[in-house]
């Protein structure tokens, strides 16, 4: 029985970049690690699939059931979706053994500036409606096993948070 580390927050709260960087750590470690990211998966599995909350909580139901599986076979999953309902993220809780939740809290003002895929330029300008932290709902972890304000530390030390905290959980 391994662990995962959910990692959630809102578009360009820098989720992608914080799970590439665990997969690397981990891996150099020699550890057996996998990323599962909601872009990724989405375009691999379903490109069509859009963002109503029924939508995005039917694909975050199947990335806690592929975390799952996973984690039951030894490997350390980072899952790095922005998983904006609280109950989806209690069902993972509810569902994962050794499951911990990382909240990436970033303002509007830094994430509007990082802007990497160009999304709140679009939002912005109103051609596109329902960015998650923009004018898309984000419901705050209320109990998170670590917060971490992704504007105020590296991407390094927030790699070390994290394993702090899953060596302080027993994870590891
Ligand atoms: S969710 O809410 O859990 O289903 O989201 P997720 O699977 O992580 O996918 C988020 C990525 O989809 C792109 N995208 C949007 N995100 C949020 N809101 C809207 N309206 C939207 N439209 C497209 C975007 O690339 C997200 O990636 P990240 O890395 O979070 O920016
Ligand atoms: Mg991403």
């Amino acid at each position: 029985m391994s662990f995962v580390i959910w990692l959630t927050g809102p578009s360009g709260a820098g989720k992608t970049t914080l799970a590439n960087a665990l997969y690397e750590k981990l891996s150099e470690m020699g550890l057996n690690v996998e990323v599962l990211d909601g872009d990724g998966i989405r375009s691999q599995l379903y490109p069509d699939l859009g963002f109503s909350r029924e939508e995005r909580e039917m694909h975050n139901r199947v990335v806690v059931q592929m975390a799952k599986l996973l984690a039951k076979n030894g490997v350390i999953t980072i899952v790095s979706v922005i998983s904006p309902f609280r109950e989806s993220r209690e069902y993972a809780r509810q569902e994962i053994e050794n499951f911990m939740e990382v909240y990436l809290k970033c303002p509007l003002e830094v994430r509007v500036q990082r802007d990497p895929k160009g999304l709140y330029s679009k939002a912005l300008k109103g051609e596109l409606k329902g960015l998650t932290g923009y004018d898309g709902a984000y419901e705050e972890p209320e109990n998170p096993e670590l917060v971490l304000e992704t504007h105020r530390m590296s991407v390094e030390e927030e790699v070390d948070a994290i394993l702090k905290k899953a060596k302080e959980l027993g994870f590891m």
